[in-house]
């Protein structure tokens, strides 16, 4: 019952405990549907080229049958009754969470996923978790409505600005799952995207004990640009040139900026970090203070300078 399943033509990867139940559910109504619908329709047509008026007809007035009006009465009825109690059912398993579940804070924000974990330790754009583990997901937004969707666990929740909403899983197997957002949030709702890494409990306590430091081999400047996309920096910010919400990084490292005030400040060090960890002390001219605030540790934020100096 609690197995992964593979991909299908209709659904990914059932990676949760609650996976398999809802896929029997959704195949039922599938199938259901289609055999009704093959059944409806054909005898429909069947009695069109049977009973039709060329072959000499005469229409007779239709009396009751009762044995009918009961069997297309009580059918529905009963298919509808099973699948209410097989959704509700499921529908409340999924959404109490079990006792012994971990809690980690989830912060939606145009356009990113933040992710904090019990020790306090935030990261953006992917969430660690150990398998066979249930997770209690504790969601909030700071702007606008978003919404958490992970395919592969087969849940989806909205997390609403100015309250808590919750969902829990329990993978069932390591790998990655996708994270969506599926409520229209603006410009870059489709770049609102995170990935679930499912480890084992002895690489989750590791992680939570170091940290993610940079990939073994990988250059300050390699390990920005993996930062620059998981941090979903390049929903606001283009490498070509291009202005999105925030200006292009293209030949940002060393550029001479007029700020909103009409001072003019050089892009260094300094600057990179204030905008980092206090978006929107110093915006630039032409550019609405939007930048939502990132908690990057300071070796995150010193590979992003080295990434930037790349950008010629
Ligand atoms: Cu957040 Cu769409």
């Amino acid at each position: 019952m609690n197995s992964p399943s593979e991909p299908t033509f209709q659904l990914p990867a059932g990676m949760s405990t609650i996976a398999p139940e809802y896929d029997w559910l959704y195949y039922f109504i599938y199938w259901a549907g289609l055999i009704l619908f093959v059944a409806i329709v054909g005898l429909m047509l069947a009695f069109v080229i049977r009973y039709h008026r060329s072959r000499g007809h005469q229409p007779k007035p239709t009396e009751s049958h009762t044995a009918a009006e009961l069997i297309w009465t009580f059918t529905p009825l009963i298919i509808l009754v099973t699948l209410f109690h097989w959704g509700f059912q499921g529908y409340v398993r999924g959404s109490v969470a079990p006792d012994n579940a971990l809690d980690i804070r989830v912060r939606g924000k145009q356009w990113l996923w933040e992710f904090e974990y019990p020790n306090g330790y935030r990261e953006i754009g992917t969430l660690k978790v150990p398998v066979h583990q249930p997770i209690r997901l504790v969601m909030s937004s700071d702007d606008v409505l978003h919404s958490f969707f992970v395919p592969e666990f087969r849940w989806k929740k909205d997390v609403v600005p100015g309250m808590y909403s919750t969902m829990w899983f329990e993978a069932t197997r390591t790998g990655k799952a996708q994270v969506f957002c599926a409520e229209y949030c603006g410009v870059s709702h489709a770049g609102m995207l995170a990935t679930v890494e499912i480890v084992s409990e002895a690489e989750y306590e590791k992680f939570l004990k170091e940290g993610s430091g940079p990939p073994a081999g990988v250059t300050p400047d390699k390990w920005g640009a993996m930062l620059y996309t998981k941090n979903n920096c390049n929903t606001c910010h283009s490498l070509d040139g291009s202005a999105l919400v925030g200006p292009s990084w293209k030949g940002v490292w060393g550029r001479t900026e007029t700020m909103t005030d009409g001072s003019s400040i050089t892009v260094d060090e300094n600057y990179v970090r204030q905008s980092i960890l206090e978006p929107n002390a110093k915006t630039v001219r032409g550019f609405n203070p939007v930048m939502p605030v990132y908690t990057l540790q300071d070796q995150q934020i010193d590979a992003l300078i080295a990434f930037m100096k790349t950008l010629k």
